[in-house]
């Protein structure tokens, strides 16, 4: 595979990284990162054919192992992150899967924060338990549980913070020191962060996943995810081989979708995080609603937590209707600016209800242990101008009675 090791050339700031990391112009000299939509690369003889399959000689070969276009994105997102390896995926649950199973073999353990996107929590308690892999599941706000789970020794911890969608925060350096006294490497799901707020790697993780379909992108367009991590040994054993071999690679098309996407990022993230708490603080007076839940705001259970790892409250804001189902479905019915989706970190505004949609395949019982109540909504702050955010959900508020 054509992963390199990457090393920051200049001190760059983290908005020049954004806009200038990664970028190899070709021999045109083109301003934009150029888009090699290929999927093979031709050989001068059949010699040279066989040095470059041997790893003689370091050029791509074919682009499900790389690919000039994914190399610039991978680049640019590790120097961002201050990573010094990135993989990009095909999409946010391919860096997931990927992350964790190249590592694990049958009468392994994972130990694992219980509230995590659907399909997180899918592939750790029941399709890896499948394959003769334990998970043990633990509330991810009590470092106790997680020392009880962590006094045996481990293969692996995965976690997502803040989680989707209760956006519970978790002390990602506290874990990290648990889970290496476990010999466990910790996989930290930074979506709902992004690497704007947080870089799990500087606070002890050992492996950092994404789903650029949200916040990378940012703009609705493409599907993507990318691993981030700093252990050479973590490719060459588990990631190199698997990517290899099982094919998870992001397209050319969509890397270059994402590279121009990391460009704005950092403006994004800011601007809708300031709608956000703005939002956040307009909820948390609607008698309508009975529990807004936003690490930005006092009243989140780990807001200190929350503005030491990330200093501020991220894009997302989760609420509960009073009244259940019965007034969450006539509450999205009527929202007007606001778009019933499922995706998030997008410039649009986009409201989801978790229990029907994104975490319809838990049993009920471990939704309900999570506060994924039929009344809970999640909503995905974007860039509109916040005061016509909170006119639409006020407007909604008053329909709805
Ligand atoms: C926290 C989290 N992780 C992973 C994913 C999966 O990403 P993708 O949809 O790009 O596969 C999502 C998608 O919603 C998510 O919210």
């Amino acid at each position: 595979m054509n992963i390199m090791s990457v090393k920051p050339k200049k001190a760059w700031r983290k908005a020049t990284r954004l806009v200038r990391g990664g970028l190899t112009r070709s021999g045109f000299e083109e301003t934009s990162e150029a888009l090699f939509l290929t999927s093979g690369f031709v050989y001068g003889s059949p010699q040279e054919a066989e040095e470059a399959f041997k790893g003689d000689s370091n050029r791509y070969i074919y682009s499900r192992l790389g690919n000039p276009t994914v190399a610039m994105f991978e680049e640019r997102l590790a120097l961002l992150e201050g990573a010094a390896f990135c993989i990009g995926t095909a999409s946010g649950m391919a860096a997931m899967y990927a992350a964790i199973i190249s590592q694990v073999r049958a009468g392994d353990r994972i130990v694992a924060s219980r509230a995590l996107f659907g399909s997180c929590s899918y592939i750790l308690t029941d399709h890896l338990p499948r394959y003769g892999i334990e998970t043990v599941l633990v509330d991810g706000t009590d470092l106790t549980q997680w020392r009880h789970a962590l006094s045996r020794p481990t293969t692996c911890v995965f976690l997502e913070s803040p989680s989707n969608p209760t956006l519970e925060v978790i002390d990602i350096a506290a874990v990290s020191r648990l889970a290496h006294g476990a010999g466990a490497r910790v996989v930290v799901d930074n979506v709902f962060a992004s690497a704007i707020l947080q870089n799990p790697l500087d606070l002890g993780a050992d492996v950092v996943v994404y789903s650029a379909t949200k916040h990378i992108d940012g703009q609705g367009r493409t599907m993507g995810g990318a691993i981030l991590f700093n252990d050479e040994a973590f490719l060459s054993d588990h990631l190199e081989p698997f990517f290899r071999h099982t094919g998870p690679s992001l397209s050319p098309f969509n890397a270059w979708v994402l590279l121009k996407g990391l460009e704005t990022m950092e403006l994004r993230v800011e601007k809708q995080c300031d709608n956000a708490l703005r939002v956040a603080e307009f909820l948390s007076d609607q008698p309508r609603i009975c529990k807004v839940i936003y690490p930005g705001l006092a009243s989140h259970p780990q807001h200190e937590l929350a503005m030491r790892q990330m200093g501020r409250g991220g894009t997302l804001v989760t609420f509960e209707l009073d009244g259940g189902q019965k007034a969450a479905f006539p509450f999205l019915e009527a929202l007007e600016l606001v778009d019933i989706s499922n995706n998030l970190g997008d410039t649009k505004s986009l409201i989801t209800h978790p229990t029907t949609t994104t975490q319809q395949s838990m049993a009920e019982e471990a939704r309900l242990h999570l506060g994924i109540t039929p009344g809970l909504v999640r909503l995905s702050v974007g860039l509109e101008d916040a005061q016509d955010i909170i006119e639409d959900l006020e407007q909604a508020l008053l329909r709805i009675g």
